[in-house]
Parts: structure tokens; sequence; C-alpha cells
């Protein structure tokens, strides 16, 4: 059953259409959450600055949706460090805001390295001033966009949400931040309903190649080089590292589709809303690792190019192995992942191939 009519259905026993404000809305897992969120018959207000997305994102997810009360989504181009951008998101429904689902933040590894005030100004001073406008505002339902980053180099496999927080970056530092900041709200007012849910390596795209990943510039993250490399814009991918501990010494991810990943989003959502005030903190993984050379020979074998490669030096700020163990979130929210990596290849290059150039800016 495909992603959509399995939420579809659950959505019917969904009994929670709320007005909801997603920040980083039109961002690449913010657009495919916005999709589920919409189909499950949610409004949504969006506040994006576009520094790293483009509104064509929800454009397309409106088409994709068939939406025809385009006052179900409605964005605002501001920044969630903005009082006045965040009192403007506040006031402009017609309904108040009753849950707030954060995704703005920067996620690049090597950028957070080389530009830690950036990080976190964008990333915690942000996130504070949306919790105080959403305080202000009465609104204390949050579903947090963490990261398994902050896990840094894992002691233990699978990791599970009790493993140890120990960064080894800045974006990781920023992440882990925010949780402390959410758990010292949680312990300060028992009316906040937080969920803070750790992704691994989000990749693929919608199933109709229409929204995905689009990132400016040069990509960090392996699924969109190797696309752009089959694609010819890139001539090799250069693999960092060909002498980690692993069984073909390139690195091990746990990636996960990002349809599972927006699913995870709507049903931890719904959760929130159907339960007492409590923090959640889950891990979404699929529980299975790949590394980067299974990764380009399952990406070549399920969609018929080749991906030419060279190995070089380790990336800093770069671990061995992560791998989830997913079944906190799978006991909790009845959610399990659905897209194989050769799912994960398809809807990756089906959406680079119809286009080559991103989303138009
Ligand atoms: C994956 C593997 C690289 C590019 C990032 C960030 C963060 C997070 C998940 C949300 C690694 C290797 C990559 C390349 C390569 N997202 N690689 N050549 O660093 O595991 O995590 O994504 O929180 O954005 O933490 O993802 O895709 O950059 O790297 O060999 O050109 O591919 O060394 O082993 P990463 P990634």
């Amino acid at each position: 059953m495909m992603v959509e009519e399995r939420l579809s259905l659950r959505v019917h026993s969904c009994r929670f259409m709320s007005q909801l404000l997603v920040t980083g809305g039109a961002g690449f897992v913010g657009s495919h959450t916005c999709l589920a969120l919409l189909q499950a018959n949610h409004r949504l207000v969006v506040l994006d600055n576009y520094v790293n997305s483009s509104a064509d994102s929800l454009e397309r997810v409106c088409d994709l949706v068939g939406l025809k009360d385009r006052d179900a989504l409605k964005v605002v181009q501001g920044d969630v460090r903005s009082p006045d951008d965040l009192n403007r998101v506040f006031q402009l429904s017609d309904k108040p805001i009753e849950a707030v689902l954060h995704f703005a933040g920067l996620k690049a590894v090597g950028e957070s390295i080389s530009s830690p005030l950036h990080y976190w100004d964008i990333n915690v001073t942000g996130t504070r001033c949306l919790l105080q406008a959403m305080q202000s505002y009465g609104c204390k339902t949050i579903v947090f966009s963490s990261s398994a980053t902050l896990y840094g180099s894992p002691k233990t496999l699978p990791i599970t949400e009790n493993s140890l927080v120990d960064p080894t970056n800045t974006y990781g530092n920023t992440k882990a931040a925010v949780e402390r900041l959410l758990r010292d709200l949680v312990a300060s007012e028992d009316s906040w309903r937080v969920a803070c849910l750790r992704y691994f390596n989000p990749v693929g795209a919608h199933p109709s190649g229409t929204i995905g990943e689009s990132p400016q510039g040069i990509p960090n993250n392996l699924f969109p080089v190797i696309t752009k490399v089959a694609l010819g814009q890139i001539d090799k991918l250069k693999i960092f590292g060909g002498d980690w501990p692993t069984e073909d010494g390139t690195a091990v991810r746990d990636y996960i589709h990002v349809m599972d990943l927006a699913e995870g989003h709507c049903f931890a959502l719904e959760l929130l809303q159907r339960e007492d005030p409590q923090l959640l903190v889950m891990n979404l993984g699929t529980g299975t690792g790949y590394s980067v050379l299974e990764v380009v020979k399952a990406f070549e074998k399920a969609c018929g190019v080749n991906v030419p490669y060279e190995i070089i030096n380790r990336r800093p700020g770069d671990v061995a192995c992560t791998i989830a163990d997913p079944t906190l979130a799978q006991k909790k929210l009845g959610w399990r992942t659905k897209f194989s990596l050769d799912a994960m290849c398809l809807h990756s290059w089906s959406w680079q191939k119809d286009n080559p150039n991103g989303y138009i800016n």
C-alpha cells in the first residue's frame, strides 16, 4: 500500500485537523512533511526565509495534493529570529496555531565547523525566539527536527535514545543544545508537549519526482552528489575515506526515505495532541546501515546508470558508522519505515532527472 494511501487511511482515524505552523516548510524534509500534513487535512502556515529552499517547492506541494482551498497553506517569507515575522505568522491564521513543526535551521556539518556563530544563531537563537513567541501566543506543542548527528561517534550499535549524546561538530552541538532547552522548558511548565525527532540520513524524494532535495550550490550530502554525478553535472563522486573500520572500508549510514520521515512527523504530532503533556525523544531511522560503496552499487543497479568515483581522504567531522535502533518510535507511534534503499535511489534519481537544476528560484 502506497504511503499516501496508508496515511490517508490513518488520517480518517486522526481526530485533530489542526491549524499548524511549519517553520522551514519549503525545505527538503519540510516540504515533504507539508504534503503529508495537508493530506491529513491540517491547515498550515509556513514560515521560511528561502536561504536553502524555494517557494516553488510549496507550489508543487499544492499541485500534488490538488489543494482547492489555497487558504489551507499560507506562506510567509521571514526569519524565525525576527519577533515581527513570528508575530505575523501567529496573527495570520484565522484559527489560533495549535502546534508547530520546526524544521528551520542549517544542517551542513562541514559548514557548521567553519561558521559556529552563524549556526548557533540560526539553530539555537532562532529556536529560542520561536519558543518565546509560542509561549506568548499560548501554543505549547512542538515537533522539533533534531538529528542523529548529536550522538557523534557511537560507542555501541545500533544507537538507542539512551546512547551517549556526544556531538563531534557544531551542527550536532546546536541540535543537542536545542534539545536541552526544550527539556528545561518542559521541566519548568507542565503544559508543554514536545517531540524531538532524531533523524538519521534523510534521502530520496516523493515518488512522483515533483518535489525533492534541492541544495543550493555544491551539495554536501551523498545522495544529491550521486544524482549529479549520474547526470554528468559532477564528473565523479569523491568517497571520503576507504580505511574506515567497516566491511568495505567506506563509512556506513542509516539512510531513511524522506516520505517515511514525513509520516513519522505526522504520527508524532498526532500522539502529542492525543496524549498528556510530555517530552518525547525518538530516533527516526530504518535500523539498517549501508556503506557508501553499497549505496553506489545499489544506485547503479536500480537506476541503470554509472557513478564513477574516487576514494580520497576522510572528511573532518565524519564518523565510521551510525545505525538507528528505531524500536521506540515503532512502539510509541506505530510507525515503521516502508521504503527500501532501491526506492530511495529510484525516487532521488527520478527527481534529479526531471529537475536537473532543482527548483526554479
Ligand atoms: C553520508 C556518507 C560521507 C558526500 C548529514 C548531516 C546532516 C544530517 C544527515 C539531518 C558519509 C559520505 C558524502 C560525498 C562521501 N541531516 N560522502 N562523498 O554527514 O552522514 O550526515 O546528513 O540531520 O545533514 O549530519 O551525511 O550525506 O554528507 O554523508 O563519501 O561527496 O557519505 O563521508 O560517510 P552525513 P552525508
